[in-house]
């Protein structure tokens, strides 16, 4: 279930189903700078409980007929949660926001060059070498989609359809595979290929993926994740360097980026490629259906 809800306080915001658990029901805001009044958030419970004054007709029940148990949020900044809050919504996740200047690139060419002298290299960095992004196609959303909930908790994890959303936020976006020759020691990864001058190429199996957005002159790195056997081996720094190269040659000045205030993996990853932490958190903020 999609509904773009859309009223008059020019505050929009989106209804679908959350992936994998369609009795709870996503409210994405279109426009993550916007602060909805309390009367926005009245009217989204009421559409997502009842099927209510939401313009989009409904019964409160999924594509697939659950009827809705919670309303989730998708991350919001403190002030637009403040409506939530006094709605009786309670927060269940904390995210800490990270920005990127790209206007001074010259460490992003730096570790490019580093990267090619480490593939030729001998040494540790020689390993990073066999790696290479590809373009990840829609019949690779599957696999991304696995690799998703391999990475992510439970409840917490993108299917195909969500993955497609993410893709399609941003007016542009960039979707990449993190890949190694077949047959490396992740055991259990899907092999990726495909016909080249109709021979197959040799086939690699996919380790993570990305997905990159851009609106205006702000990149956003959506969704990044490695299979959980495949880490350390510098597939993550690849995507993230492969996104923000992509950003700049698109004009973008500056990137963001969003994980779990826990998440020190991640976290070490975007400090170590430039990212700095914003004083701001993002929430995410759950109401149960009343009693
Ligand atoms: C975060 C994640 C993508 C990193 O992928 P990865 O392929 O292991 O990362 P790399 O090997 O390229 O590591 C690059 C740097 O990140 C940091 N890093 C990665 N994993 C780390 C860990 N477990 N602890 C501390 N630092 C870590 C290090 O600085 C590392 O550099 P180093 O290996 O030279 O020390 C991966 O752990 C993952 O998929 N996690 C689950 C999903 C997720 O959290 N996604 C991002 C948030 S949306």
């Amino acid at each position: 279930m999609v509904r773009q809800v859309n009223r008059d306080s020019g505050v929009r915001a989106r209804l679908r189903s959350w992936p994998g658990d369609p009795a709870i029901r996503h409210l994405v805001l279109l426009d993550s700078t916007t602060t909805p009044a309390p009367g926005d958030v009245a009217r989204w419970v009421a559409l997502a409980f009842d099927g209510g004054d939401g313009g989009a007709g409904g019964g409160g029940a999924s594509a697939t007929g659950a009827p809705a148990r919670a309303i989730r949020t998708g991350a919001v900044f403190p002030r637009a949660a403040e409506a939530f809050l006094e709605a009786g919504f309670r927060e269940v996740d904390r995210l800490t926001l990270l920005e990127r200047d790209l206007v001074d690139i010259d460490d992003l060419r730096r570790r490019g060059r580093d990267r090619d002298r480490d593939r030729r290299g001998p040494g540790p960095g020689a390993r990073r070498g066999v790696l290479r992004t590809v373009r990840l196609r829609s019949g690779d959303l599957a696999t991304a989609a696995e690799i998703d909930r391999s990475s992510f908790a439970a409840g917490w994890s993108n299917d195909v359809d969500s993955l497609r959303d993410i893709a399609s936020a941003t007016p542009q976006a960039r979707l990449r595979l993190v890949t190694r020759p077949a047959g490396g020691s992740s055991g259990g990864a899907r092999a990726h290929g495909r016909p080249s001058h109709g021979t197959r190429s040799p086939r690699r199996e996919a380790l993570g993926f990305s997905i990159t957005g851009r609106a205006g002159t702000t990149a956003y790195l959506q969704r990044l994740a490695v299979r959980p056997s495949a880490r350390r081996a510098g597939a993550g720094r690849l995507l993230v360097d492969d996104a923000l190269g992509w950003a700049v040659r698109r004009g973008a000045t500056r990137a963001l980026v969003n994980t779990g205030a826990g998440n020190d993996a991640a976290l070490e990853l975007y400090r170590s490629s430039g990212f700095r932490p914003l004083d701001e958190p993002l929430v995410v903020l759950e109401l149960d259906r009343p009693r």
